[in-house]
């Protein structure tokens, strides 16, 4: 039997792969809602000989897709995406993200903007009046990283957050690695006043690759409970 959390990314899951036709080119996303999707496909490719293409967004969506029968190519070789399915970490009222939970938001990121539409899974959990309660990750290059959280921290002094603490994700004995070979610095803010001033201020410093906030790119949200029940926001 199911988990209560794993009943409500199950459910939500299993109704967004049935906006997949056949001949799409699906974007995959990563963590662990996107994973219960993952699977979720791989049933519809297994039982209904439904023909697609995935394209996955982190090395470990990559792995579990072969391993459900998903036939997976890269964003290069597919052009570009009907659809991308992806979790998050918070959604708001306008649809815009935080993603990086994971720390594959810079995949995350390019995947779902070559999509004509990006469908986000979530539970209950994520829905937010405001986001920066959950931290904010930005991919960062090794080369100079601490003079570029210098920057990062610079740069927060002028913006509407509540909190400005920054810690670079930390894995076993040193630092998380990105699918890029990048590090991730988690930006606890508490609350993000202006998403789209942050965003614009994190992207222009040297160093950072992208930060893990998403607008503009989030078409419809499907929030499933653990009680099965099922609603999609467009
Ligand atoms: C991965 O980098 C993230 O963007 C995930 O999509 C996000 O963190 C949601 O993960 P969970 O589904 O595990 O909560």
């Amino acid at each position: 039997a199911l988990g209560a959390a794993d009943r409500a990314k199950f459910a939500a899951s299993w109704r967004s792969v049935g906006f997949v036709e056949d001949g799409m080119k699906v974007g995959l996303g990563t963590g662990s809602t996107a994973a219960w999707m993952v699977k979720c496909l791989g049933l519809r490719v297994r039982r209904e000989g439904l023909k697609i293409v995935g394209v996955p967004t982190s090395s470990r969506t990559a792995a579990l897709a072969r391993e459900v029968g998903i036939e997976v190519t890269s964003l290069d070789q597919a052009g570009w995406l009907d659809l991308t399915i992806d979790g998050a970490d918070e959604f708001d009222p306008a649809f815009r993200l935080i993603k990086g939970g994971g720390g594959a938001h810079l995949r995350e990121k390019i995947v779902a903007a070559a999509s004509d539409r990006m469908v986000v899974i979530a539970d209950p959990d994520k829905d937010v009046a405001t986001l920066g309660a959950f931290p904010l990750p930005v991919e960062v290059i090794p080369f100079g990283m601490d003079a570029t959280r210098r920057l990062v921290e610079r740069a927060l002094a002028d913006l509407d957050v509540d909190q400005r603490r920054t810690v670079f994700r930390p894995a076993g004995e040193g630092l998380f690695v990105t699918d890029e070979g990048n590090h991730t610095l988690d930006l606890h803010l508490g609350r993000i006043g202006d998403p789209e001033a942050l965003s614009q201020a994190l992207n222009a410093i040297p160093g950072v690759v992208e930060n893990g906030l998403f607008m503009d790119i989030c078409d419809a949200v499907v929030i499933g409970r653990e009680d099965g029940h099922v609603v999609t926001r467009h």
